[in-house]
């Protein structure tokens, strides 16, 4: 099989790279290679691979950069995933692309389902949401797996930023009430490829970690792991005001995907070892 996969440097694309090729032979592409924002190279790439499976990992991740260039968010994430899925739709080729919790507004008392409204609170749930749309309204066989909380052991992510500030600084102060399941990029990466190696399934995903935590859990754990003693301070969101909005419930259910692929996404806890176990080495 031919795949071509997209956003190769990102945090889950790198994870990707290094577990595709099981699958088949992978043409990868970073922002050197293929700009999401030039609609005719996308075309161009597609054409050239040939791809009977295209994994769309890129993605404009700025959240609150975007409250300030939206249109350059919804370049990225709302029209080239319209492109690819078209291209998809052409040549017969299943898509996969990435979507977030932050399609919802977080008011739901419970965990959201597949079928819940989506009603984004910023422009970067507005572009994500826009592209979920795009490639459901391309006709195209498509996988869409919307995650929350990304990590890794590399990129820009919370776990790197909070580990560094726990050296530098005498405490921490972190949001205590919003609620989501911090995610890792190798497990998102694992779970996709045995969805695509299970060769069904159709539609939207919910793909997060097992469990739940705040900011704030996530911080105290990670500061706990890595054997510091660096005081974490529970502080509400009013007392860390940003550009964007956050939903105040970003706790997906999973259900689906363990109903349609058998698979389960691990705890976050163990999904934090795990990653601390590369990070700390
Ligand atoms: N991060 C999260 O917390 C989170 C949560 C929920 C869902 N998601 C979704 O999960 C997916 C993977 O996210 P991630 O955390 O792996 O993102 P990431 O680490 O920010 O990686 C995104 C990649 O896309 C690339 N990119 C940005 N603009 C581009 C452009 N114009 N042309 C080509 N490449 C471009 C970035 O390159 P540069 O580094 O050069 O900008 C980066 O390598 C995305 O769909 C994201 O929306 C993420």
């Amino acid at each position: 099989m031919k795949l071509l996969l997209i956003g190769a440097q990102g945090q889950v694309g790198w994870e990707l790279a290094r577990r595709l090729p099981a699958l088949g032979t992978v043409t990868a592409t970073d922002r050197t290679t293929l700009d999401l924002a030039d609609p005719d190279a996308i075309r161009r790439v597609v054409r050239e691979a040939r791809p009977e499976l295209i994994v769309n990992a890129a993605a404009y991740t700025a959240v609150d950069k975007a409250e300030s260039e939206p249109a350059v968010a919804t370049q990225i994430n709302g029209d080239a995933p319209g492109v690819l899925a078209e291209e998809a739709k052409r040549s017969g080729a299943l898509l996969v692309h990435y979507s977030t919790d932050y399609v919802f507004d977080g008011e739901k008392p419970g965990a959201y389902v597949e079928t819940d409204t989506p009603n984004p609170v910023s422009a970067y749930g507005r572009s994500k949401l826009a592209g979920e749309r795009a490639v459901m309204a391309s006709g195209c066989r498509h996988l869409i797996f919307r995650t929350c909380w990304v990590y890794g052991p590399r990129g820009r992510n919370f776990l790197l930023t909070i580990l560094k500030a726990a050296r530098e600084r005498p405490e921490l102060k972190v949001v205590n009430d919003q609620f989501g399941a911090p995610t890792s990029s190798g497990a998102i990466a694992e779970a996709t490829v045995r969805a695509i190696a299970a060769n069904r399934g159709d539609g939207i995903y919910h793909m997060s970690a097992g469990g739940r935590t705040t900011w704030h859990g996530f911080a105290q754990a990670i500061v706990e792991a890595a054997g510091l003693k660096t005081p974490v301070l529970p502080i509400p969101t009013s007392g860390y005001p940003t550009p964007a909005r956050r939903p105040r419930n970003s706790i997906l259910d999973n259900s689906r995907l363990k109903n349609d692929f058998g698979i389960e996404v691990p705890d976050w806890r163990e999904g934090l070892r795990e990653v601390l176990g590369q990070v700390l080495r």
